[in-house]
């Protein structure tokens, strides 16, 4: 979501800065790895979660409770990356070389929406409770009036602390049409493959085939066949680093549209 604080001049700055990000290669930025340069806004309400629905294009709902609460931000595509971003952990700080309400502190936040018109190479359009999270005590509000600044950020394991992989399945879903929001895929938090198994409908055991399922968007996955998906489906979890997780079953025989199937299991931190 573009920064309302953005003039429209920095708009003409934004396009110009796109055909430089395109023109770069959009490595990821790596778990652990140093600091990166970046560039920060903010949206929505000063002290809000970004959105006023505190939702978002990864599909997260209630961001400003936990596990996120209101440490959310945009990003761009090398940060979004077409939805494999969304629940990914960033470390963010500001400098106070760069501006003296800054407490140059980290703060942890969620990737939890998209970006459309960055300003530099990797943007955080933050929610307004993560800009003012960067500045030393009782000057959250100065630093919000500065708008945009320089910060810097590394990729940091995600702590979701209590909870285990959520799915939620989505509205309009049928036996041909399956599609579920994954959350709080600890440690990683983002998810760069979910896949789907069956149960025969003449054993009653799991088909035994796993069939890969594609980002819908944001942290949406979804599978489309022509013959009637069985129920009841284990999903497949692989984080960034090629691990799996199984959630065995998870999604039971009479499932509902627009209900959450929390799983059992959970990366290990
Ligand atoms: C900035 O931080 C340095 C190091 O902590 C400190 O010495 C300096 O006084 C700070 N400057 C301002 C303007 O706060
Ligand atoms: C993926 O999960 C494993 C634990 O199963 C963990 O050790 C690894 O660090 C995770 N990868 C990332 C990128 O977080």
């Amino acid at each position: 979501m573009a920064a309302a604080v953005i003039s429209i001049s920095s708009k003409v700055a934004a396009l110009a800065a796109l055909f430089v990000v395109l023109a770069m290669s959009a490595e990821a930025a790596s778990p652990n790895g140093g600091w990166l340069a970046a560039k920060a806004t903010w949206y929505g309400a000063p002290n809000g979660a970004g959105p006023d629905d505190n939702g978002g294009a990864c599909g997260f709902k209630n961001t400003n409770q936990y596990p996120y609460m209101s440490m959310t931000s945009c990003g761009n595509e090398p940060l979004f990356k077409d939805g494999k971003g969304c629940g990914a952990c960033y470390q963010i700080r500001c400098l106070n070389s760069t501006h003296d309400a800054c407490s140059g502190r980290a703060k942890r936040v969620i990737i939890t929406d998209m970006n459309y018109y960055p300003v530099s190479k990797y943007h955080f359009d933050l929610s307004g409770t993560a800009f003012g999270a960067m500045a030393k005590t009782g000057l959250n509000d100065k630093l919000r009036h500065a708008g945009i600044i320089d910060i810097q950020f590394r990729r940091v394991p995600c702590n979701y602390k209590g909870l285990s992989v959520n799915f939620r399945v989505q509205v309009g879903s049928n036996p041909n049409y399956f599609a579920v929001l994954v959350q709080y895929a600890g440690k990683d938090g983002a998810v760069v493959q979910l896949d789907l198994m069956e149960t025969s409908k003449a054993t009653g055991k799991p088909t035994g085939v796993w069939t890969p399922m594609r980002v819908s968007w944001g942290a949406v996955w979804r599978l489309d066949t022509k013959r009637p998906l069985q129920p009841p489906f284990s999903l497949r979890v692989r984080n960034g680093s090629g691990k799996t997780l199984v959630a065995s079953n998870v999604i039971p025989a009479n499932w509902k549209p627009m209900t959450d199937y929390p799983s059992n299991v959970q990366f290990p931190n």
